[in-house]
């Protein structure tokens, strides 16, 4: 059967998103979230996605990807049917396009500091999976998805031992407030991830549940939690690479948690989650498990 290969226009939306609802259960989209991820993409350049169609222009597949600072990331690809022909030949696109743009190795997918709808391939998608580590993918690394209980929530021994231990280290867990915020700009300047922080600039504070870390007035490790409907979400969260290993996340999760239980919150998730030992050793729960998946480009034919 005769196909042809031509990038994706706003116009595909709609049986774009029919067909990855058909493919992806377990993340079914609305329309603006998909136009998000594949059509709004900040990144410069943009992230590209490519379609294959029948002789009647009908959707049999799609690629979605972006280059940043020559790392590739796979942020979709979804086939219609069994169709491993269309699938592989949509990777190989996304591929040679990648490295013409520069990437020397391709993730599926990680973290892209941008917009993009997993990180990584839910482990229930095993034919996914399973066709990405027939074509060459290995998988690196485990992101996941937690959740907690909060109903009957309280700090335990344990719990206050790691409070007390960050405290002992002359750090004070603080819930955020309006004056933080000039030193709060220090705090994300320093970070590994200071997108994630970018919200700040449209409301000139953060989410209205946060707390800081303090060594006397600066900040050095940070939170944001939301509660509504009775549930928590909690994140981002981030500690300064001088202040790690000493409890200090622990200590701004475990705030977090009692000052959502306190506005009503009965469970809270945390997203995209890495390393999970933070949340398990805090009482949370596995909910989702993503492979993230990455292959080196150098032996494919440009
Ligand atoms: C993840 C992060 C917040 C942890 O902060 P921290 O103050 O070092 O964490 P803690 O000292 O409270 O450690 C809590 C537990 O997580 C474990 N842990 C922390 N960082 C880890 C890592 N990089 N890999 C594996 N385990 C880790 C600790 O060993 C500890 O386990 P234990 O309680 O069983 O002894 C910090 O490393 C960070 O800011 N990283 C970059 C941003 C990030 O990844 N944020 C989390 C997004 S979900």
């Amino acid at each position: 059967m005769s196909h042809r290969v031509r990038k994706a226009a706003e116009k595909d939306i709609p049986t774009m998103l029919q067909l990855w609802d058909r493919v992806y259960q377990y993340d079914v989209s609305m329309e603006s979230h998909f136009r998000w991820v594949l059509f709004e993409d900040a990144h410069k350049p943009s992230a590209t996605t490519v379609l294959i169609t029948n002789e009647s222009d009908a959707i049999l597949g799609f690629v979605s990807f972006v280059v940043v600072n020559n790392v590739g990331h796979l942020k979709a690809l979804a086939v219609d049917g069994d169709q491993e022909d269309v699938a592989t030949e949509l990777l190989g696109i996304a591929e040679k396009s990648m490295q013409s743009e520069g990437a020397t190795s391709v993730y599926v997918v990680k973290y892209t500091g941008n917009h993009y709808f997993f990180p990584g391939i839910d482990k229930r998608y095993t034919a996914l999976l399973n066709f990405f580590l027939r074509n060459g993918y290995k998988e690196t690394e485990e992101t996941k998805d937690m959740y907690i209980e909060l109903k009957n929530f309280s700090l335990d021994a344990q719990s206050f031992h790691k409070i007390e231990t960050a405290a002992q280290k002359g750090i004070q867990i603080q819930k955020y407030t309006n004056d933080m915020f000039d030193v709060l700009q220090t705090f994300r300047s320093q970070t590994d991830n200071p997108t994630w922080f970018d919200h700040w600039d449209a409301d000139k504070k953060p989410a209205s549940g946060a707390f800081a870390a303090l060594d006397g007035n600066q900040v050095v490790g940070f939170c944001e939690y939301k509660v509504s409907n009775e549930e928590g979400d909690f994140g981002p969260l981030e500690v300064l690479m001088d202040y790690r290993d000493k409890k200090i996340g622990s200590a701004l999760l475990l705030k977090a948690m009692q000052a959502m239980q306190k506005l009503g919150a009965k469970q809270s998730t945390a997203k995209w989650v890495w390393p999970a030992r933070l949340y398990e050793s805090n009482g949370w729960l596995v909910d989702r498990t993503y492979a993230i998946l990455e292959k080196q480009l150098k032996d494919i034919n440009s």
